[in-house]
């Protein structure tokens, strides 16, 4: 989140370098960030993986990922001949303590070269039982000493439950300060997210109306129309509540609900998200029955394509009972937001990709209005979209032209590309940028990802300890669970759902 950009020399260590996440999200967001001028004059990226490649072959491999993956489509010759000089690869066990003595003679090296302390990055895009390994052997290579220039990034999920989080804190706490760990959750590195902030807190007309006074209830939904793809490995022993609700949902919800900042430092931000996670309401058994529903898909069409349910899914077990789907009511217990329901859900192979905030304002006091000029009239609402829509929508009341009075719904929009010209950066750019000058405002701190966890696990708990009987119980193509409906019908409200487009 840089206002100013100045950069030290810097070398990536990047674990499970030829997997995955380093192909489609780290070498394009690189690239970027090079072709835009924000990598420094002196960097290197090594990649490292158990397979066997040559430098080249390594950079064949990136340069694949880049032309498939990247925002800017396809690489342009001269960039790509000037940026893969900067990339390397060293073959390796995690294991395996010479790996790092490897490490350390190459840090050794380019130090040399540039007559400098680089800054070292090592990012663990790797499974979570080797983020133990990997930094245990960091501290035993004695890798990770100077705290001002050594960093580490760690990839979701951080733990599986509370335990295990703790555990993961406990093991790098030993070893790094909070200064240098980076926990990534790639939702606050994107751009329509980190302008939740900015709309909340550099605008005076919000904060009046932001309170039990005025908002009746807010919905946060982020549905995908993806299954599981090849995840399923990962995926049958995660579900939806650790998969995005732990993290990527709850980290929207503070945004909305945090109190402004005293100032936009690091620790200042995420000391009002921990405040708001800390206020947020437990569950105990009954309460989980009354304001948690999951689903998991079947199998359906989506787009004209047969696609298969859940449990038949690669990798996934045949009677799993892992959600695809989970819808919860939560309430935040202060004085800003006592009383008022915050409804998220989240859910794969759902009908709409998209990502949405709605912040549902009170009705009018008393309506003026004869019934016949208002069939249509509804209550305020500011509508963030996240994706694919980036856009703020304020839905008012006017009044429809014509010679009677009928009030009609019309939104006041800020919209991305109506109002910009420049592509916006892709999350992975902001917060490697981040991560290379320091900068851990949109980064996981460790008590934050603890209090999520906290408040998750009676869910978790309670779902894990009574199988759902009912699995599948929404199809492809849909809205989710009947369930879910009834969640939010129950309190007299339905979901919203983002005209595709934005049109109606
Ligand atoms: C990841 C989850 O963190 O976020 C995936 O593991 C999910 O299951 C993804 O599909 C969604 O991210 P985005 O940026 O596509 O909304």
């Amino acid at each position: 989140m840089s206002t100013t950009v100045n950069l030290e020399p810097t070398i990536f260590i990047i674990f499970g370098g030829t997997g995955d996440l380093n192909q489609r999200k780290l070498a394009p967001a690189l690239y970027n960030l090079f072709l835009d001028g924000y990598m420094p004059e002196q960097y290197c990226i090594i990649g490292t993986g158990r397979t066997p490649l040559t430098d080249d072959q390594f950079r064949e491999k990136l340069k694949e990922g880049i032309n498939n993956f990247s925002r800017t489509g396809k690489v342009k010759d001269a960039k790509w001949a000037d940026f893969s000089q900067h990339i390397f690869y060293q073959a390796s066990d995690v294991k395996d303590a010479e790996t790092y003595k490897q490490f350390g003679k190459k840090i050794e090296e380019k130090n040399k070269e540039w007559k400098t302390v680089a800054n070292v990055i090592y990012y663990l895009a790797v499974a979570p039982n080797f983020f133990p390994i990997i930094a245990s052997n960091i501290s035993k290579a004695k890798l990770a000493e100077d705290t001002k220039k050594t960093r580490i990034v760690i990839e979701k999920p951080f733990g599986h439950d509370l335990q295990t989080s703790k555990d993961l804190n406990q093991l790098l706490s030993g070893i790094f300060n909070e200064c240098q760990i980076y926990r990534i959750d790639h939702y606050l590195g994107k751009e329509t997210v980190q302008n939740i902030m900015a709309f909340r807190f550099a605008n005076s007309i919000l904060e009046p109306l932001w309170n039990r006074n005025y908002i009746e209830h807010v919905q946060i939904s982020v549905t995908e129309q993806l299954g599981v793809e090849d995840r399923g490995g990962y995926y049958d022993g995660a579900g939806a509540m650790r998969d995005m609700i732990q993290n990527h949902l709850l980290q929207l919800l503070c945004l909305v609900a945090m109190e402004s900042p005293v100032s936009f430092s690091a620790d200042e931000v995420r000391n009002r998200k921990v405040d708001v996670l800390h206020a947020m309401r437990k569950f105990t058994g009954e309460d989980v029955r009354n304001s948690a529903v999951r689903g998991q898909y079947g199998p359906g069409w989506m787009q004209g394509k047969q696609v298969p349910g859940y449990r038949e899914e690669q990798e996934v077990d045949t009677q799993s009972n892992t959600e695809t789907f989970a819808a919860i009511k939560f309430f935040v217990d202060n004085w800003r937001w006592q009383g008022v329901p915050f409804y998220l859900r989240t859910g794969k192979r759902m009908h709409q990709s998209s990502s949405v905030i709605t912040i549902q304002f009170k009705d009018v006091p008393h309506l003026v209005f004869p019934p016949e000029a208002a069939e249509s009239w509804q209550q305020n609402r500011l509508i963030i979209s996240i994706q694919p829509e980036m856009s703020v929508r304020l839905q008012v009341q006017a009044k429809r032209p014509g010679l009677d009075m009928v009030l009609n719904n019309v939104d006041m929009v800020f919209d991305y590309k109506g109002t910009y010209t420049n592509q916006a950066p892709e999350a992975y750019e902001t917060l490697l940028l981040d991560t290379m000058l320091g900068d851990q405002t949109l980064f996981m701190r460790g008590d934050q990802v603890e209090a999520a966890w906290e408040l998750i696990m009676p869910i978790l708990n309670a779902w894990e300890s009574k199988k759902s009987l009912n699995f599948p119980n929404y199809s492809a193509d849909s809205w989710g669970p009947e369930i879910a409906e009834a969640l939010i019908a129950r309190d007299g409200y339905h979901w919203f759902t983002l005209p595709v487009n934005g049109k109606k």
